[in-house]
């Protein structure tokens, strides 16, 4: 085992016996509240709202979900799967982990011990992918991470956090920087958050500061997480993922998806079929409650992008690591249709 608990204390998505409690990211780092959901219909407005995000934990809220939608009686249970399911539309965990419970449920499984698994192979699978990742990294490297892929978008450690976590207990990372993630600011807000409360020195850098810190050479690793792996590897994670990776390649800079076996979703040929979610430009147009641009201003809001599987020069999931990713070797690890 790489990594002290000292480096992993954070658990946002927390099962109570009757109710989840969710750690309400949207006020991180100001304020550590929770809020609790007795229905599924409370978690789907927490997924779509922000309160729980991240991939892996948005499928764990919505595994519980579907515990306290059945607990509520069978009768209804399709259509509040169906109502999860809509819940947001890029991260294929969501509908990954529905379709798992709907399965339990059909076989006749107890659906809280179907979620609980979930949950802990999702923590195993954190653990693994730390440890291939970091030992792809030559020791004294830098690193970029975006967007928040720790223990709060997991149920816990993280994946491409993960992955720093391993390199940073290893000693295999000498420095990490983290973008901000304009404009939900999952970087500046959560990230830092998580690395300084578990004793990790980070440093935060604009999204648009990326490519002028890539040519200082003061960074040798992009390593990100996904949203959801099409079946040639394409990869759709945060947006600015993409232009992070095109820059990495400009400067000879190796760029790492780190992400669980629920997030490759080999139904999909290729990235250009994964739906990509536009929100609400408010979250452009508005400063902490306040409109900063000028009235009558239009934004538009893609909260996702795909980087090419041309780009990625690494996949780190739990079953291994695919080097230089494409159709032929994503099938050799995740066979021809579900992973
Ligand atoms: O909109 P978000 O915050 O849910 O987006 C999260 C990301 O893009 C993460 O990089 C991805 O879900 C992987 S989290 C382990």
């Amino acid at each position: 085992m790489t990594v002290m608990n000292g480096h992993d204390r954070v658990r946002a998505v927390q099962w109570q016996g009757d109710h989840l409690r969710l750690l309400d990211q949207r006020l991180l780092p100001q304020h550590e509240a929770w809020i609790e959901c007795r229905t599924a219909r409370e978690v789907a407005g927490a997924i779509r709202d922000l309160a729980v995000r991240g991939a892996p934990a948005i499928g764990l809220a919505a595994a519980w979900g579907a515990v306290l939608a059945a607990r509520s009686g069978m009768a209804g249970f399709g259509t509040e799967l169906a109502m999860l399911r809509r819940a947001r539309p890029t991260a294929v965990n969501l509908m990954w982990a529905l379709d798992r419970m709907a399965a339990a449920a059909h076989a006749g499984r107890d659906l809280a011990v179907e979620a609980q698994t979930i949950q802990d192979e999702d923590l195993a699978a954190n653990r693994h992918m730390g440890d291939l990742g970091a030992a792809l990294l030559e020791p004294g490297v830098g690193v970029l991470t975006h967007c928040n892929t720790g223990s709060l978008a997991t149920a816990g450690f993280g994946t491409a956090l993960g992955v720093i976590r391993a390199g940073v207990a290893g000693g295999r990372i000498a420095k990490v920087y983290a973008g901000e993630t304009r404009p939900w600011l999952q970087g500046a807000r959560l990230t830092m958050w998580e690395l300084m409360r578990d004793g990790i020195d980070a440093t935060l850098i604009a999204d648009s500061a990326a490519a002028h810190l890539m040519r200082s050479g003061a960074v040798q690793w992009v390593i990100v997480g996904a949203d959801r792996i099409a079946a040639n590897g394409d990869t759709a994670n945060k947006i600015g993922t993409y232009a992070l990776a095109i820059a990495a390649r400009h400067h000879g800079v190796r760029f790492m998806v780190v992400a669980p076996a629920a997030t490759v979703d080999m139904a999909t040929a290729t990235g250009a079929a994964i739906a990509i979610e536009l929100r609400d430009g408010d979250e452009l147009l508005t400063w902490a409650g306040q409109r900063h641009v000028v009235a009558g201003a239009h934004a538009l809001n893609p909260v996702f992008d795909v980087t090419p599987a041309a780009l990625i020069d690494a996949i780190v999931t739990e079953r291994g690591v695919i080097a230089s990713p494409d159709a032929q070797r994503m099938r050799s690890l995740f066979g021809d249709r579900d992973a």
